[in-house]
């Protein structure tokens, strides 16, 4: 019997409206276009302003369009992954949530945390839900409101975050195409460099932890880009490597945006041409999972049957990992 394949069949996206660009920001911290820019590579970023909309809002909205897409009804769809640091709520999970609004009846749905790699982390499980044989239709979601997490009183973390969602549908195949290879990391030493502080069980929300500013985003920046650059680069080239794939090979190589220098470091070591690199961190910023699938649907367009994909991503945890695809339509 032929082997089973994960593949991409559908993809759909979402970002609000609401465009924050560093202007705005200017006015709101002391930073300014050309730092930011410079240093980060941002311009602007989306921003959900819907009262009492969380995630979900905008991971429904990518399934609609998915589902406006496919000829996939929501009865059909049997699991459902949700990649996110800011569920609507602590629980119920993100998953139930769109499961709910979208009528999926038939479905498991869970939520994965794995910050910003969390997509590659999904994707990698829905191969294997798919690869067992079980499952035949899942809808995996990268989906952040990073905006609910970010004091924009903080100069060194407000410019870096956006809110937006994307979705990809998961099917069976038994063609050489979809989801081929995956390396996945976990270095909890890296814990303490990039967190939300207060608000879970070591610390529950009081008062103290709300005058801290303990519920919104912790980073030290250098810290996390010295091993973000370490481990997105080593990890893509390690699975090329490991798949005797040259950088001529990548038709595609889609990076976790977190940081224009990131995205360098990545494209020198694995050498693939900086045309075939996908790049918005400039309109959307770092929308943590939501960044490669949020790629995917504005390329989609562009990718071709055959093609290989290369995904990359790091974030807290530390996680991080590569992923190689190849495109299914
Ligand atoms: O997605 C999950 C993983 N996250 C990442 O991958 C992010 C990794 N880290 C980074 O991308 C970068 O470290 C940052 C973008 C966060 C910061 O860039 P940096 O080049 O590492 O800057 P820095 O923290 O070393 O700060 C340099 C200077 C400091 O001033 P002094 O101490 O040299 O006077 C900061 O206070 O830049 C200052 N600074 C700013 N200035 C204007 C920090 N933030 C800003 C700002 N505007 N927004």
């Amino acid at each position: 019997m032929s082997k089973i394949h994960a593949v991409i069949t559908g993809v759909g996206g979402y970002v609000p409206e609401y465009i924050l660009d560093n202007q705005e920001l200017s006015t709101m911290m002391d930073t300014s276009d050309e730092w930011i820019t410079t240093r980060v590579g941002i311009k602007e970023r989306r921003i959900l302003k819907e009262s009492n909309a969380g995630t979900s809002y905008m991971a429904v909205k990518a399934a609609e369009e998915l589902f406006a897409k496919t000829s996939v009804k929501p009865e059909e769809i049997d699991l459902i992954l949700v990649a996110t640091t800011t569920s609507d709520y602590i629980f119920p999970s993100c998953a139930s949530v769109v499961a709910e609004k979208l009528g999926i009846k038939n479905a498991l749905g869970f939520d994965l945390q794995a910050a910003c790699s969390g997509f590659i982390v999904a994707l990698t499980n829905a191969a294997s839900f798919i690869e067992s044989g079980r499952y035949k239709k899942v809808l995996v979601f990268g989906a952040e409101k990073m905006s609910s997490i970010t004091n924009y009183e903080d100069r060194t973390t407000a410019p870096l975050f956006g809110d937006g969602a994307g979705v990809v549908l998961v099917e069976p195949s038994t063609d050489e195409l979809g989801v081929m290879d995956s390396l996945l990391y976990t270095d909890g030493g890296g814990g303490k460099h990039l967190m939300l502080k207060a608000g879970g069980s070591a610390h529950p929300a009081s008062y103290e932890t709300i005058d801290r500013h303990e519920h919104s985003i912790y980073q030290e920046g250098q810290a996390v880009f010295k091993h973000a650059v370490t481990n997105m680069a080593g990890a893509s080239g390690d699975i090329m490597d490991k798949n005797n794939l040259t950088s001529e090979d990548i038709n595609w190589l889609i990076p976790h945006q977190a940081n224009l220098r990131i995205i360098d470091a990545v494209v020198n070591r694995t050498g693939v041409d900086y045309s075939r690199v996908i790049i918005n961190i400039e309109k959307y910023g770092n929308t943590s999972a939501a960044t490669i699938p949020i790629c995917i649907w504005e390329y989609e367009k562009k990718f071709k049957k055959g093609d290989n994909i290369i995904l990359t991503a790091f974030g807290a945890g530390f996680t991080w990992g590569a992923v190689w695809l190849k495109w299914a339509y």
